[in-house]
């Protein structure tokens, strides 16, 4: 076979288009993961391989959904979790229930992600960082997992950073290492977190100052005689050591 201009055509091999994989994904339960679409890539009958492969899918991850342009090496991803477009979760991640992974975000091996967590587009998160139930991470976040990089200088263990359960970061905010943010604390957009937040904390700036603290639901609480009562029905104490839902019995007193 010859080009227009009259020269031999090169043979090309059979690889299927995303458009083709899609097409095949949408009528079967799943999408195909990173070691699929390796399989695939390397064999002739692709459209037969993927839909075999396909086929089988739900016995082997139930009821997640991967983008087909994502790759996903992990297979310890909890059922209604999604993973958008060119992302990349390395072997050994852990992601929970009903998460929502966003397009180019990157997950690294030894990462722990809750159930029903948020992870905006272009976050990374590095081997050291957990992330618990019901976290949002806004958009471009930055984790670190070393405290005084240098390169090419490996290491075995990497400083932790923990965000605790229902917490919310800002877009582009950046958490220094060996820092836990409380449950449902909130941190501001472009925050530089250099310290601890508390539970229901508010911080903002660089570095990141506590200016307050905030409701499950996110509304800002106002203190009176250290007692504070959302406009969602949320109750609050101040304490010494920062914030305290108050829930049944302990609102008598
Ligand atoms: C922190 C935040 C919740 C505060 O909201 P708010 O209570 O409505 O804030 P206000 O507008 O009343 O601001 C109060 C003060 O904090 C400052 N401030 C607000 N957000 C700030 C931030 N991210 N960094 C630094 N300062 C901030 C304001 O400039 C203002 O300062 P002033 O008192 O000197 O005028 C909000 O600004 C924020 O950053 N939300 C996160 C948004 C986000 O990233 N969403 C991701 C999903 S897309
Ligand atoms: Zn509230």
């Amino acid at each position: 076979m010859q080009d227009d201009d009259g020269q031999p055509r090169q043979s090309v091999p059979h690889f299927p288009t995303i458009q083709s994989l899609r097409g095949i994904a949408g009528a079967l339960p799943r999408s195909l993961s990173w070691k699929d679409m390796q399989e695939i890539a390397h064999n002739d009958r692709a459209e037969e391989v993927a839909r075999s492969l396909m086929a089988s899918s739900d016995r082997r991850n139930d009821g997640v959904f991967i983008h087909p342009a994502a790759l996903v090496e992990s297979d310890q991803i909890g059922e209604g979790t999604r993973v958008w477009a060119f992302a990349h979760i390395l072997p050994g991640v852990t992601i929970g229930r009903g998460c929502n992974v966003g397009d180019h975000c990157y997950i690294e091996q030894g990462v722990t992600i809750g159930n029903d967590a948020v992870i905006k587009n272009g976050v990374s998160i590095w081997d050291g960082v957990s992330i618990e139930d019901r976290v949002f991470v806004g958009p471009n976040v930055a984790f670190t997992n070393d405290l005084v990089p240098r390169a090419k200088a490996h290491r075995d263990v990497w400083d932790p950073t923990l965000i605790r359960e229902g917490a919310s970061l800002g877009a582009n905010a950046t958490i220094v290492c060996g820092t836990t943010i409380g449950r449902y604390a909130l941190v501001g957009a472009g925050t530089v977190v250099t310290k601890d937040v508390p539970d229901f904390g508010l911080v903002v700036g660089n570095p990141g100052r506590l200016v307050g603290f905030v409701c499950r639901c996110g509304q800002k609480l106002a203190f009176v005689k250290n007692r504070a009562v959302c406009a969602c029905g949320g109750r609050f104490r101040r304490t010494d050591q920062g914030v305290d839902e108050v829930q049944g019995v302990e609102e008598q007193r």
